[in-house]
This record gives C-alpha cells, structure tokens and sequence, in this order.
C-alpha cells in the first residue's frame, strides 16, 4: 500500500472534491498526511462548502490554494512548497450545458490545466540522480509516488438499451466537455506510456449529494420543487443515466490512490441506472413527503423542454474491476442516497442563499483577508 504524505486535491471546492477532503480528514483514521487543495473558485467552487474543515485543520493537515491549475508556476511551487507526493485531479469545468455554449474554457481547463500539472509533477518526480545527464535517454521517475485522474464515463458515448462500458471500450466523446475530458484521459495515459509517470484514472457514472451546485439536476429539481416553480426536463425525459451518491466514488478513489495498479484504469458506477423522468417523480415523491407538499400538484409543473444539442441517449457503466481488484462496492443504496441528499438540502439553506445572493464568491476574502488564500 502506498504511503501518501502530502495530497495536492485540485477542484476541492467542487462537489467531488470537497466531499473528497472531508471524506479523508473526518472519516478515514488511516490517513494521516496532508491536503493542499488547489482551486481557482470559479463560479463553481465554493470554498464556504469547506469551512468546518478550514477550522478544524486549518494550516496543520489542510491548506486552501486560490489559483488556476493552468498556472504552471504555481503549480511549480505547491509542489516544492508542499512536497507533494499524490496528486487527485478533480479540477475541471464540468457542465454539459455550459460547454456547448462556451466551450473555450473547457479546452483551455480540462486540456492544458491537466497538462500542466502532468508536466510539472514529471518535471519534480524525476529522479535527481538522472535529471541532466546529456544522451541518457528518459530520465526516471520516482515510482512512489501517484497522479490521479479522475474522469467520467461520459468519453466512452452514448449506448443503445442493452449493455454497459467497460474500461476497455473505445472512446467516442460527442460534447464539448466529454471531448475536453476525453482528451485529458488520453494525456494522462500518454505521460504514463512515455514518460514512465505513476498515473491511474477514473472513469465514473454522474455523481449526487450535499454541497452539489444548483445548476445540476439533482440540486436544481430539488431546489424548484421546494419553490412551486417549473421542472425542466429535455426532450422527452427518457434520457437514462447512472447515479452514484459522491462518497461511494470517493470510497472508490482513496482505494485507488492507496492501491491502484499505475498506468491501469478503474470504471467507478452506482448499477443505478434511471430515466431522467423517473429520477424526477422520486424526487418529487421525496421532497414532498419531507416538505409537507401534494405530490401531484408538484408534478403538475413538470415542463418538457427543448432536448439539449447531442444530448446521449444512455450510459451505463460495468464496474466488476474496481469491485474486483480493490475491493469496493458502493455503502448507500440509490433511495437511501436520494433522501440523505434532499435532507441536506433541506438542511442548509444558508449555503443555498449564499449562492443564491452571490456572496459565495467573498468567502475567502472574508475569512482568509487580504493574503487571499
Ligand atoms: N459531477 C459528476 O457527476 C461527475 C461525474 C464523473 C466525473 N466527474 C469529474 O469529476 C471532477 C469533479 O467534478 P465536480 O462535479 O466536482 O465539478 P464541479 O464543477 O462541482 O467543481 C469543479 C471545481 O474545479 C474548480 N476549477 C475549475 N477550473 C479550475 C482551474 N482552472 N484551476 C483550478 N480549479 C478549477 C472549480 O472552482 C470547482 O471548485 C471533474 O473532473 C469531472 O469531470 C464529475
């Protein structure tokens, strides 16, 4: 088993990434080291959704990083400041929807930003001994340490009714983001193929849970119902995908951090596949009897809308590797997760209106001052 002292998180303020954090600092006795969470806060990161962790390992085993991963001099000095030795890489732009109407900054976050830190953390794990040595052909590279990846099974394209990706299917990504993503998965395993780098990669089903932003459908349904305002689903919502509630994906990612095969690839899925409709009426089932609400009225403001550009009809997605080789299965059934998610919800209204008013985006400037984080 790896020994991982000193974790740069990218994207921790995003919905994986700080559920990741809190996962290894609160819940996971074993793990000892440090986490230096590196986030530029875009309109998606929301460093508030680490506050009780700010205070409670702040400066000792947690330490905020404002700044873009595409910035290589920075990602340059975390890596000598902090000695990194493991690199889970969940920073990205990660909206289907935004990425069709604005795809520039997927390319230039997804593409370069995960080829920026592939080269730096290849330029500091290279062996001192060979860095220099003129016709010495590759330097090596340290193999203790690790670069994760993590990804979505969205690469891989839409499926008919029958059957599920594999880590060995073909990639066909038909978005802008999927591409974007796609193409830092082939990065990834090029500087693993040439280079000799330690990485392992992710490929997993679409996530659900506390601290998701609100423009994703889970949060955003549960938000309109709550509301009495309209549910918006794309064309005739039969659309299916598989949902895993975000701590069982990062149960998934600690196993691989701690015993990934390097240059192997792990498909991460809840078996939960549902249509986009039928995720709906649960929801709506869910949040009514939580809320005091009629079912049926709710659902009366159900509104079809124009179905998204390319939107992929099904994923589904085999993950007998991960159960096999690592030893994961998922701890919370889909109802079970739906229900702890629409209670969170419930229960944090304040972090809603911060989103909601904005003031979100003053987080680290009121809690970190002028420094900036
Ligand atoms: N959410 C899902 O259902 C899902 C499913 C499979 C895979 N993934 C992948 O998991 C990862 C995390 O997704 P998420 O849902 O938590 O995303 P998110 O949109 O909730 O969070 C992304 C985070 O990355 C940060 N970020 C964006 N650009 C950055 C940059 N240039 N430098 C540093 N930080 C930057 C944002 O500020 C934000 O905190 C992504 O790589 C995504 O592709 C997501």
């Amino acid at each position: 088993m790896r020994s991982l002292k000193n974790i740069l998180v990218t994207g921790g303020a995003g919905i994986i990434g700080c559920n990741f954090i809190r996962v290894l600092l609160n819940k996971t006795p074993e793990f000892s080291g440090r986490i230096i969470n590196l986030d530029a806060l875009t309109y998606a990161g929301n460093a508030a959704s680490l506050e009780d962790i700010e205070k409670q390992f702040g400066g000792r085993r947690y330490f905020f990083e404002q700044g873009s991963i595409c910035d290589r001099s920075l990602v340059e000095s975390l890596f000598s400041k902090y000695d990194i030795d493991t690199v889970a890489h969940f920073a990205a732009e990660s909206h289907v929807d935004r990425s069709i109407f604005g795809p520039e900054t997927f390319v230039k976050t997804n593409v370069m930003g995960t080829f920026t830190l592939l080269d730096v953390a290849r330029n500091f794990w290279q062996e001192a001994r060979s860095v220099g040595l003129p016709g010495a052909g590759a330097p090596d590279i340290r193999q203790d340490v690790l670069f994760h990846h993590i990804s979505t099974d969205e690469v891989y394209g839409s499926l008919g009714e029958t059957g599920a990706f594999s880590e060995t299917t073909p990639y066909n990504p038909r978005s802008p983001y999927s591409a974007s993503k796609a193409a830092s998965d082939h990065l990834v395993m090029a500087y693993s193929h040439t280079y000799g780098l330690p990485v392992t990669l992710s490929n997993c089903s679409n996530n659900y849970g506390p601290y998701q932003f609100p423009e994703k459908f889970i949060p955003l349904s549960i938000l309109h119902i709550l509301e009495g305002k309209a549910l918006p689903v794309y064309g005739d919502g039969k659309n299916i995908r598989d949902w895993l509630y975000v701590e069982d994906h990062n149960r998934a990612v600690w196993l691989i951090l701690q015993r990934g095969v390097p240059g192997e690839k792990y498909n991460i899925g809840g078996e939960n596949e549902r249509e986009n409709i039928n995720l709906l009426h649960s929801l709506i089932d869910t949040v009514s009897k939580k809320a005091d609400l009629d079912p049926e009225k709710v659902r009366s403001t159900i509104s079809y809308v124009k179905d998204r550009p390319g939107h992929d009809r099904r994923y589904a997605i085999n993950c007998s590797k991960v159960k096999t080789e690592l030893g994961w299965k998922p701890a919370f059934g889909f109802e079970q997760g739906l229900e702890k998610t629409v209670d969170w919800y419930l229960a944090n209204s304040e972090w809603i209106e911060g989103i909601r008013s904005g003031e979100y985006r003053s987080w680290v400037e009121k809690n970190y001052g002028a420094r900036g984080a």
